[in-house]
């Protein structure tokens, strides 16, 4: 939710800002902007749009600095606009700030600010941040930043650069996060480590309450009350080429295609295909702990929240523990009533999701266990939680999650088995037939795709339709949840997730020849219903395109349209169901010219609660 990138160093700036940009615009695109500092001046350039706008802005200027910001913004306070886009000013012009986050208090601090003949140019809360510091400023940016910061109500990751104190980046973090790269004489802030991948793969991420100062010669590193801190430095193992689109159209249908591999990934090396035994100590799970558990509770946001819905039928089938799976905006105005017999999984592909951190942060006092399950190492929740399991995705850009969910849903399913072995449920021998089909289930998702382009031609034929509804039961309900999710966030056509048997109560009002219903429908114990819900769409003459097992010979005579998927452990099925149904989605935004990996509206880390 906004993306934030600093640079000091031999370099002239901007083309490092603006490549950096490009890398972090999927966290928000509808304004942009960068400044640098040269001979004593702040230069500033901002647009309304998209990164390629603010390219074309820059054609023609002679910007360049060897220091300076970047920002692209994902509008809270205050309309996409040219002077609502970051980096913003003081009085002098003099001082210009990026943030990402919200600054809760910015109303009574500006009229403050007001009174005391400060001039406010923008409807945002982050122009306070500047004055503020401007206000506090006595010739050292740093001090005059930290100065600043106890008047700061919210979340924050702001960078801060001066004229009167030039050649130097100031960054705080108080929530969003921020991560320093150290290159050879040059240093980089930003919100993520995509745009430092191509400089440098050594970094340091930022704690809360943690000021980092990049000059020419290196960075120094306190804490908000000046302390000077020491910092442990990470060395990246993602690499730039994981970043680029590798001839494919988007970021998305790379990722659906990596989605085999990123299984395996996930998988390899916490298995054992000889035994049936799931090895995951490397996460900090505490194994004694983990017998008394009696509940698990799964907290998570979108996508990942429906991965912890497919989550919850896996723990529930194969360790026999109840499972509760909630959303993590919801979650933390419950009644939390946990306790150390409760395992609480926070499922965060970027490991950012402000909802899903604090919800994490809620459970803490309760002295129930903790598991965060992240794609991005180091990341804010992996941090808190008392332990993680990482998914191997590798880096996703595309806005709409495809192969972090099927990797979210790998770690879920050793989860299950290991907490099965744990508590006794599973031994190996029980274990072996289930975790021989899971060793399967890339193979079998390789299968589907290489025979996939019909997808295409199929989503062509749909385009017409500007509602759909898609059904599941048992295991597939999340499927026709993530389905659902998909076609709305890249197409923009109204889709509509529902439990298979739950139509009946509501959305069988809306069925006509009108409205497609997309059915999946594996074979499993909820077959036979699915089939009778699927009846009661075609007495309405509602047109049924049902994604099914490829050996299931009944299926055909009863809807309009199969899609057929390669037939696994029903249990394991969502890790193919799914695969037609992003493709669908893909295919119909593509088709309709859609803005596929930058999707309008939304973000792909939302920092904000
Ligand atoms: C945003 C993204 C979704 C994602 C959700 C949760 O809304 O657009 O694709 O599923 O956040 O993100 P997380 O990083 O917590 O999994």
């Amino acid at each position: 939710m906004c993306g934030i990138i600093g640079y000091v160093g031999p370099q002239n700036a901007v083309p490092v800002l603006v490549e950096g940009l490009k890398k972090l615009e999927y966290r928000g695109y509808d304004s942009a902007g960068i400044a640098v500092i040269k001979e004593g001046q702040i230069q500033v350039k901002r647009v309304k749009g998209k990164i390629r706008d603010l390219e074309d802005c820059l054609k023609d200027s002679v910007l360049e600095g060897s220091c300076g910001l970047g920002h692209t913004r994902w509008a809270t306070h205050g309309r996409p606009s040219e002077e609502n886009a970051h980096p913003h000013r003081d009085c002098s012009g003099t001082l210009v700030v990026v943030h990402n986050g919200i600054i809760e208090n910015y109303l009574p601090l500006r009229e403050k600010l007001q009174a005391e003949g400060h001039t406010f140019v923008t409807e945002t809360d982050t122009e306070v941040i500047a004055h503020l510091v401007e206000r506090r400023f006595e010739g050292s940016l740093e001090e005059a930043v930290r100065k600043a910061l106890p008047e700061l109500q919210g979340a924050y990751a702001v960078a801060i650069i001066s004229a009167g104190d030039p050649d130097k980046v100031v960054v705080a973090k108080s929530g969003p996060p921020a991560v320093v790269g150290l290159g050879k004489d040059e240093f980089f802030i930003s919100s993520d480590i995509n745009p430092i991948l191509s400089h440098t793969s050594r970094v340091v991420f930022l704690e809360d309450r943690e000021i980092a100062i990049l000059e020419r010669g290196g960075v120094r590193y306190v804490d908000f009350d000046g302390r000077p801190i020491g910092k442990t430095e990470d060395q990246l193992s993602w690499t730039p080429l994981m970043i680029e689109k590798k001839g494919f159209k988007h970021f998305m249908l790379k990722e659906i295609f990596e989605q085999p591999q990123v299984v395996r990934d996930t998988l390899q090396g916490r298995i054992s295909q000889g035994s049936g035994k799931v090895y995951l100590d490397e996460t900090g799970l505490d194994a004694v702990a983990l017998q008394e558990i009696q509940r698990v509770v799964i907290i998570a946001c979108g996508t990942s929240y429906h991965a912890g819905l497919v989550g919850k039928y896996f723990i529930e089938s194969l360790a026999l523990i109840p499972v509760a799976v909630e959303y993590a905006s919801e979650f933390r105005y419950q009644d939390l009533m946990l306790d150390k017999k409760i395992l609480v999984v926070v499922i965060s592909q970027s490991g950012e999701t402000a909802d899903s951190l604090a919800a994490l942060r809620a459970t803490k006092k309760s002295g129930a266990l903790t598991l965060a399950i992240s794609n991005v190492v180091n990341s804010s929740i992996p941090r808190e939680a008392g332990a993680v399991l990482y998914t191997h995705a590798g880096p996703e850009i595309g806005v709409a999650a495809t192969k972090t969910f099927s990797a979210q849903l790998a770690a879920l399913s050793l989860l299950a088995l290991f907490l099965a072995q744990i508590k006794g449920r599973m031994d190996d021998e029980s274990s072996l037939p289930i975790v021989q089909d899971l060793l399967r289930v890339p193979h079998q998702m390789e299968r589907f795709l290489a025979d996939s382009r019909r997808l295409e031609d199929l989503a062509q034929r749909f385009l017409v339709f500007s509602h759909f509804l898609y059904l599941g039961r048992w295991v597939s309900f999340p499927v026709a949840l993530e389905g659902a999710l998909k076609l709305k966030e890249i197409s923009y056509v109204h889709a509509e997730g529902y439990a298979g048997g739950e139509m009946k109560h509501g959305p069988i009002a809306l069925i006509d020849e009108k409205m497609p219903t997309l059915a999946v429908i594996p074979r499993d114990r909820a077959y036979d219903k699915m089939m009778s819900n699927i009846s009661e769409v075609k007495a309405r003459l509602g047109y049924v395109l049902a994604v099914a097992f490829d050996n299931d010979q009944e299926i055909a005579r009863h809807v309009d349209e199969v899609i057929r998927v390669p037939s696994v452990n029903s249990l394991l099925s969502p890790f193919l169901t799914i695969l037609p149904l992003q493709l669908f989605a893909y295919y119909v935004a593509a088709r309709k010219g859609a803005d596929v990996d930058q999707p309008r509206n939304l973000a792909k880390s939302v920092t904000v609660e």
